[in-house]
């Protein structure tokens, strides 16, 4: 598996050397709790490069398939299997020989502590990630995303991987500011997830024009300054939801609880504060489940909005 871009080889050279040789530089702000990886080998945890802890911030439920992307030594997956349980399912996709070994020969030992073996570690590029399309209820990376030279194409090959209604929880290092090109060149810089970085704001939009809704920044920590901008590590979750074919009006009203006056949603419908809106089944689906669930009141009436009757999430049928 070769790639002619010179900055994967870069990145999969120096990612290389850090999986034979622990490099305590390339530690970020942020990591897990003692207790969070004690099912888990030093030589591991040696290894961890990541620069927030998504794993911790996800919310995994029993069962779920995890998708962690550039999962290096392995980290993270190992914290997800105890997650997701016997019945869960963690995939860790990374494009480095040397990381992908030293994960690999771990999985023995944390079944063993586990009493059950859920994890599997796959070779290849988050640009073309080898898993089939919506596969994954949970789609998780550690510091990764700015490393790639195409992140657009990550973004979209997360998309493709996520099941409808799936989510995204993601700790990436991102500036304050565009990073000039003589930055952009060190590849020194580059494995130390500086040069590569995104400005904030731009993470953000390239999240949103991939289609994820309901994105909240979980966490930020400021990492440091190199030539005066600020490099901060941030992990943001989004959710995928697909718009059906048969999405119609069907007397359906959702009412948005406060405490705001007001607020607007991704696809720019206006809540006003306890005032039955509008909206179609997609709508009302979205509004009744993560990240929005508890914030509005869904209603059906088919004569008016304040005739109503509770439904339930799964759009209207069974209303009470
Ligand atoms: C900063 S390390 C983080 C590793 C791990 N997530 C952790 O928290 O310890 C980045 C990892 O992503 C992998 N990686 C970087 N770019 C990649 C790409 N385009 N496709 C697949 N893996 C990539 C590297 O091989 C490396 O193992």
């Amino acid at each position: 598996m070769e790639t002619k871009d010179p900055t994967i080889e870069s990145v999969k050279e120096f990612y290389g050397r850090a999986a034979i040789e622990p490099q305590a530089s390339l530690c970020c702000p942020g990591g897990y709790p003692a207790e969070e990886t004690s099912h888990i080998p030093r030589e591991v945890i040696d290894r961890f490069y990541g620069c927030g802890s998504p794993i911790s911030l996800a919310g995994i439920a029993p069962g779920e398939t995890v998708l962690d992307l550039g999962s290096g030594a392995g980290i993270d997956c190992f914290i997800a299997a105890k997650k997701t349980g016997r019945g869960g399912k963690v995939i860790g996709v990374d494009m480095t020989d040397e990381m992908l070994e030293v994960a690999d020969r771990h999985r023995g030992a944390v079944s063993e502590s586990l009493g059950y073996s859920n994890v599997e570690f796959r070779k290849g590029f988050l640009e073309e990630i080898p898993v089939d399309s919506k596969s994954a209820d949970l789609i998780t990376s550690n510091c990764v995303i700015n490393l790639s030279p195409d992140k657009r194409k990550v973004f979209r090959e997360m998309w493709r991987s996520l099941k409808d209604r799936g989510r995204i929880v993601v700790s990436d290092i991102v500036s304050d500011r565009e990073i000039p090109e003589h930055l952009k060149k060190d590849e020194q810089l580059l494995g130390e997830c500086i040069a590569g970085s995104l400005t904030e704001s731009r993470f953000l939009s390239y999240l949103e024009q991939t289609g994820f809704y309901g994105i909240e920044v979980l966490d930020r920590k400021y990492w440091k300054s190199v030539e005066n901008i600020a490099f901060y590590s941030v992990t943001v979750r989004g959710y995928k939801f697909e718009k059906s074919a048969s999405c119609v009006y069907a007397a359906q009203y959702a009412a948005y609880k406060g405490p705001f006056k007001f607020i607007i949603d991704d696809e720019g419908h206006v809540f006003p504060r306890n005032q039955a809106v509008e909206v179609c089944t997609d709508t009302a689906l979205k509004l009744s489940a993560a990240p929005y669930s508890g914030m509005f009141i869904i209603t059906r009436s088919d004569s008016k909005p304040d005739d109503i009757s509770c439904c339930t999430p799964d759009g209207g049928t069974g209303c009470c």
